[in-house]
Parts: structure tokens; C-alpha cells; sequence
């Protein structure tokens, strides 16, 4: 069967389009010229469209991912509603009426955008209207600055991906928190009582290369042992900024995003498993605030948008020294699992990495799982140093993973980012904190260390001096922020 997309509702030939034509320009390409091309790198949102993906119940949730960035490849069989399917002049969808009602446009350019993802969070079954001081998510009390619900339960983070250069943040507030609940008879909230559409497998070319996702991971591995030069592309967000901006192509893609066995996801006894498929927003549903180390880390993590497509296995697969999760996992002590044709093997994170973007991974080989022991260190934080506070790359990234018992340190773990050629750990630092009471002495001999820790340089985003700064006042922070257990912190 040829591969094609339900796009608002109709179904559309995807064509012979190879790896490299993203689904924003095959839209467009299609008179569907709503969803907007701003950046072409995962920025702006300009080019943010709905996607119908399954929940862990059997239902669909409509998920607002960058078109910018995603091969138009990987969906097939899939179901994409763009501005256009939302509403039309004289019959809008709630949140265009809100947005057009409120002034929330002007030029219009980042409009479709900033619509496609106020509708994925206007129907996020979870989101509730909510009392004052409290999120409209599940309930909890919120620190002020940390409350960015609507009276409605919206989430305003869900824009955390979408720039508007003309209107004004203000205007397009209004229009999100005066959203009420999908009325019964909605096509969309209708459609999500059903089941998302199976990953298809699929295989397209053109000129410029091949695409393939096969349906299971043991056809992934055979066809990584004959093609080890072959692109593998989970959710694509660093995959696709190499398309547009630098224009890299590859001879054979591999879609990896919807493949089972790198979906998995358990927790405990004895371990956590994390499929290296899933997104980052999938992971941070199923782990429910459970890991408080990463629950500090995915708000920090990029935007929804992209969060809605990247994976750990991505993260991981680009081995970037300034990633998220490197530090983040190093201090969780995890390890990843790397499958080939050949079997699996277990390879700790903190041997994974051996030079800059250079890894023990071999080309015919896949990360599989990320793997997390348990019980967890009791006592963590991730801080995450850029020059904004969302949607930054880091300039500095420290995670601390510690144990404290009756005053001294049990155990503890440093991971850090964006100071070496490689994510790593601050192995002295550890040493200087180990087997000491949780005190200020133990703490500035071990921020002393930390400071040496890594080769840390200046370029565009920090100088050397910055991040050796922001390594030692991190430890300071941690300190001062978990007092030890039961009291007795000294001063
Ligand atoms: C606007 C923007 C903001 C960002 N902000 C952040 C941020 O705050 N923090 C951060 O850390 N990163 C950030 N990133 C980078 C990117 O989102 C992450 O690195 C993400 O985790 C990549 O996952 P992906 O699934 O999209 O990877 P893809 O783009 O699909 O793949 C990336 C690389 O990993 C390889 N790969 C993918 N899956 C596997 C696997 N299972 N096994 C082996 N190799 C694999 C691919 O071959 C490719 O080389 C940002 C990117 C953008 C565009
Ligand atoms: S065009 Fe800017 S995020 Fe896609
Ligand atoms: S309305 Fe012009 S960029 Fe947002």
C-alpha cells in the first residue's frame, strides 16, 4: 500500500519523499500553508501542528509537535490536524475565536502555531479548572512563580515553544485562560475516545535517500548490520536542525519513533527501564514526579513542543556535551542498554562516553533502554545554567544524586555538562563529599574540588570563569537548600 497521511480529516499520498523533506515543507507543499516556517530549527513554533498519538489507556491525545524538524516520512498512517482543520472563517475552533476575540494576533504569522498547541493542552484530558494557589493538573499547592495555570487548568507552559514578535505574551494569556472545557459534541475530543493510529512500517525514497521504519526492532538491528552508516531519527529535534541549517542528508534514514521494544517502560523492583523511544513528555508522565531528579529536569528541558518529540535515546545517541540528561543520569547512577543483531550488553552511562560526541557504541548498535537503579539517593537537584530561563541550551548543567545518614554523607554523585569535551562525573568532588558530615567545611573543601572539575572553556555561550564560578556556587546552593535531615545543619 502506498504510504499516506490523514491530514483534517482527509487522507493525502505522502508521495516518494525520502528522509530529508520535513512534514512542514510537505505540508506546504500540499496548499497547506497555515503552519509557518520561522526558524526551521525548532525555535519560534511557528510551524507547530497536532499530532494523534496513544495513551497508556488505548485512547488518542492530540500532541503539538514542530512540523520544522519531523520527517514527513515517519507519518505514514498517522493523523496530523494543522490551523486549517482546527477552524475557518466563520466556523473557528475555540481557540481561534479566543485568540482573534482577545487581540492575541496581529501580523498572524506565529498565530497557527501558538493555535495548534493552545489546542493540544485545551484538550489535555488532565486539565481542570483549579482553585487559587493550586494547579490545575492534579491538585497540589504551587510556589507563586511556579503557578502558570489558568483559572482553567492551562498549562502555560504548553507555549513555552511559540515566539510572537508583534502581539505581546498578554493578549494570547487571555485568549488560553479563558478557554473552557471541549463540549461533547467535538470532533477532536470525539476522536480521542478511540484508539491512535498503529505506526505503519514503511519504506520511501527519493533522490536524496531513502526512508525506512520497520515495524519491530529486530528488523531495526538487521538492517543497522548491513547499513551501519544508516541515520537512525527518533523524534528528530537534533536530526532535523542538521537537515535545514547545515542540509545534512543521509543515504538510508531510520524511523525510530514508534518501534515497541525502545517504548517500554517499567518501574521497579530493583530498577527503573525507560524505553529510549519514548518522548520526553511520555517519560515524564509515566515517572509522575517519582524520580524528583528528573522531575527537576524535564521543566528545563527545551519547550513542550519539543519535549513532545525528543527522547533520552536521542539525548544519549548525539552524546553532546552540553545535553540535559547526561548529567542528570550520570548522577542517577543509570546505564544503558545497547542492542545490536548480535544480543544486548549493559554498558554503564559513566563509561559511555569516551571523547567529544564520541561514545563505546558501535554503529551496527542501538540504545535500546536507559536503565536507573533503585532506591534512588534521597537528596537531589539539577540546576541548569543558560542565558534564558526556558527553552536554553546550557551553558553549565550540575546534578547531584546524595545519601545522608544521621548527618553524613553515605553516598554521592555529581554529574555535570557543559564543561569537558564529554557529559562526566565529578568523581574528586564525590570523594571530597563521601564519608563526611553534611556540613559547611565538608561543602567548601568539596566546592574547591568542583571547581577543578573538567576542562571547562569560553565560547559564545559562557567564559571559562563563569563556569567554573557557577560549578562551585551550585554546591553552595545545594547546601543551603537541603538542610540535613532532622536539623543540625552546621553554619
Ligand atoms: C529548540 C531546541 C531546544 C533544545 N533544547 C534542549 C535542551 O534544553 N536540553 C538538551 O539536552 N537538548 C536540547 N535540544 C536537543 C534535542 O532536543 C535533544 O538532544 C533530544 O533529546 C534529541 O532526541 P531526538 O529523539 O529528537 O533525537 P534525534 O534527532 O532523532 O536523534 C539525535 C541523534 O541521536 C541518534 N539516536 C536517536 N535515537 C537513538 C537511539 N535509540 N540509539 C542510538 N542513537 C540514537 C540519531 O541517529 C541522531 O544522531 C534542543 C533542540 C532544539 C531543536
Ligand atoms: S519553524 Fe520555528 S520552530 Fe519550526
Ligand atoms: S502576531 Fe506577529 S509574530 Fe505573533
Amino acid at each position: 500500500m502506498e504510504p499516506w497521511v490523514m491530514v483534517n480529516g482527509r487522507s493525502r499520498e505522502l508521495g516518494e519523499v525520502g528522509g530529508h523533506v520535513t512534514l512542514l515543507e510537505w505540508l506546504r507543499g500540499r496548499g497547506l500553508t497555515g503552519s509557518k516556517e520561522g526558524c526551521a530549527e525548532g525555535e519560534c513554533g511557528a510551524c507547530a501542528v497536532l499530532v494523534a498519538r496513544g495513551d497508556r489507556n488505548g485512547r488518542t491525545r492530540w500532541v503539538a509537535i514542530n512540523a520544522c524538524l519531523v520527517p514527513a516520512a515517519a507519518f505514514d498512517g498517522q493523523e496530523v490536524v494543522t490551523a486549517e482543520g482546527l477552524g475557518q472563517p466563520g466556523r473557528l475552533h475555540p481557540v481561534q475565536r479566543e485568540m482573534a476575540g482577545r487581540g492575541g494576533s496581529q501580523c498572524g504569522y506565529c498565530t497557527p502555531g501558538f493555535v495548534c498547541s493552545m489546542a493540544a493542552e485545551y484538550y489535555r484530558p488532565e486539565r481542570r479548572p483549579a482553585a487559587p494557589g493550586r494547579d490545575g493538573v492534579n491538585g497540589r499547592h504551587l510556589p507563586d512563580e511556579a503557578d502558570e495555570h489558568g483559572p482553567n487548568g492551562f498549562d502555560l507552559h504548553a507555549l513555552s515553544g511559540n515566539l510572537c514578535r508583534c502581539t505581546g505574551y498578554r493578549p494570547i494569556r487571555d485568549a488560553a485562560y479563558a478557554l473552557g472545557q471541549p463540549p461533547p459534541d467535538d470532533p477532536l475530543l470525539a476522536r480521542m475516545a478511540g484508539p491512535a493510529p498503529a505506526p505503519a512500517a514503511t519504506v520511501t525514497s527519493s533522490a536524496q535517500g531513502r526512508y525506512v521504519r520497520p515495524a519491530r526492532l529486530p528488523e531495526v538491528l538487521r538492517l543497522l548490520a548491513t547499513h551501519p552508516d544508516a541515520r537512525l531519527v527518533a523524534g528528530s529535534t537534533d536530526w532535523g536542525v542538521e537537515l535545514n541549517l547545515r542540509h545534512a542528508r543521509a543515504a538510508l534514514t531510520i524511523g525510530i519513533d514508534r518501534i515497541d521494544d525502545l517504548r517500554e517502560f517499567s518501574f521497579g523492583p530493583g530498577r527503573i527501564d525507560i524505553g529510549a523511544g519514548l518522548s520526553l513528555s511520555e517519560i515524564e508522565a509515566r515517572l509522575d514526579s517519582r524520580v524528583p531528579l528528573l522531575a527537576d529536569l524535564f521543566p528545563q528541558f527545551a519547550s513542550r513542543l519539543i519535549r513532545n518529540g525528543a527522547t533520552l535515546g536521542g539525548n544519549l545517541g548525539t552524546a553532546s556535551p552540553v545535553g540535559d540528561g547526561p548529567p542528570a543520569l550520570l548522577a542517577l547512577d543509570a546505564s544503558l542498554v545497547l542492542a545490536s543483531a548480535g544480543g544486548e550488553r549493559e554498558v554503564a552511562l559513566a563509561d559511555y562516553f569516551t571523547g567529544y560526541r564520541q561514545t563505546v557504541r558501535r554503529r551496527d548498535e542501538l540504545i535500546k533502554t536507559i536503565r536507573i537503579p533503585l532506591p534512588l539517593a534521597p537528596v537531589t537537584a539539577f540546576y541548569k545554567i543558560a542565558k534564558r530561563r526556558f527553552d536554553d541550551i546550557s551553558s553549565v548543567a550540575v546534578a547531584y544524586a546524595v545519601q545522608i545518614e544521621d548527618g553524613i554523607i553515605g553516598s554521592a554523585r555529581v554529574g555535570l555538562g557543559g564543561v569537558a569535551a564529554t557529559p562526566l562525573r565529578a568523581a574528586a568532588a564525590e570523594d571530597a563529599l563521601t564519608g563526611r558530615p553534611w556540613g559547611l567545611q565538608t561543602i567548601a573543601a568539596a566546592a574547591d574540588e568542583l571547581a577543578r572539575a573538567g576542562t571547562p572553556i569560553t565560547d559564545h555561550r559562557a567564559s571559562e570563569g563563569y563556569r567554573i564560578a557557577m560549578l562551585r556556587n551550585s554546591l553552595l546552593k545545594f547546601y543551603a537548600e537541603h538542610p540535613a535531615p532532622g536539623g543540625g545543619q552546621e553554619r
